[in-house]
């Protein structure tokens, strides 16, 4: 069985991307320091507990499971954090990347699929964000993504590391069968805060801004499903272990919805009353961030199946209701 190395395997996306590889028939070995993730997310293959910026350690790594490709999640992905203490991005997150991009060339693993984002397109409103857009971030956080970007560029120009960087738009829903899902802690994703408060296990929420330049004053973001965004990357994998050039894609479903869609689509699901107030804005916030590309979908054949908003919010609040945000 091939190995593919997972970095931030124990987090939201890399868990679910460990186990759509186990289906896929590769053996996910998953690499992370659990500053962020869980134990006992990591449920699909083996644990290897490392730090991004520990060579050593990432050697050893390599050495012991020469893995045919890295799928590289972990990352610090607070937008708020990464404008009070953009050190601690540009070190984790693109110094981390520096060193696990040498190691895996070091140990001729020439296969990288990356996880970046669309906040790297920053706040350009009205625009249709496809791969080619200007890539203009307004956060710490986005502008490690595109450096990381620029450095697997460069790497693959010097070395022939080839790669494949998905830019996702909101990742929501956890996995149907509840094997694993989102935690974060802390928390500052909408949805997940939503429920909390939905339970009374939180506050009631807050809407950052209601005076953004949209239908109904909250921002639009285009959320896509875990699973569907956890299926581009195998297929994404195969591009690379079929020698095809490395290529960027958008992740998003081409739909936005606002924060008060959001909201009421929540309401319908738990068939529950949405405790929220109204705040002002959150800085670091993009208006509107909705994909207006097909190219997955053309290219890598992706078929997104549950990123439709009421299948996300029930596929999360499943998960929520196992009790997994109490321990
Ligand atoms: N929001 C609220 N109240 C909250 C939390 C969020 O109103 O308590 C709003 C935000 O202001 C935003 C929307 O809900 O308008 C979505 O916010 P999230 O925090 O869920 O997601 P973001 O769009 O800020 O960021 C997420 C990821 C980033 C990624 C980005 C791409 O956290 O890593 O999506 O859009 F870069």
């Amino acid at each position: 069985m091939q190995n593919v190395l997972v970095t931030g395997g124990a987090g939201y996306i890399g868990s679910h991307a460990c186990k759509a590889l186990k289906r896929a028939g590769f053996q996910p070995v998953t690499y992370d320091n659990l500053c962020a993730g869980w134990q006992d997310s990591v449920k699909f293959g083996p644990f290897e507990k490392g730090d991004l910026l520990d060579r050593a350690r990432l050697d050893e790594v390599f050495a012991k499971y020469q893995p045919v490709a890295v799928m590289h999640f972990a990352a610090l992905s607070q937008v708020g954090e990464s404008m009070q203490v953009p050190g601690k991005y540009w070190q984790n997150n693109v110094g981390g990347s520096l060193t696990l991009l040498e190691a895996a060339v070091a140990a001729n693993c020439k296969n990288f699929v990356f996880s970046s984002t669309c906040a790297t397109y920053g706040d350009q409103d009205n625009v249709v964000l496809d791969e080619n857009s200007t890539q203009a971030p307004i956060n710490a956080y986005a502008a490690s993504k595109r450096a990381i970007e620029d450095m697997l560029r460069d790497f693959e120009g010097a070395h022939g590391l080839r790669h494949v960087i998905f830019r996702y738009f909101n990742v929501a829903g956890a996995d149907p069968e509840c094997e694993v899902g989102e935690f974060h802690q802390p928390e500052t994703h909408l949805i997940p805060i939503m429920l909390g408060a939905i339970d009374g296990k939180r506050d009631a929420l807050t809407i950052f801004g209601t005076d953004y330049d949209t239908p109904d004053g909250t921002c639009i973001r285009d959320y896509v499903h875990v699973c569907d965004l956890v299926d581009a990357h195998i297929l994404g994998l195969s591009w690379l272990l079929s020698d095809k050039e490395s290529r960027v894609f958008n992740l998003g479903t081409g739909s936005g919805f606002s924060v008060r869609e959001v909201i009421d689509q929540s309401r319908a699901v738990t068939n529950r009353d949405v405790p929220y107030f109204e705040g002002p804005r959150r800085a670091g916030d993009c208006t509107r961030l909705v994909s207006g590309s097909t190219r997955a979908e053309k290219e890598l054949g992706w078929a997104p199946s549950r990123s439709n908003l009421h299948t996300m919010i029930s596929d999360a609040w499943r998960w929520y209701q196992t009790g997994y945000y109490e321990k």
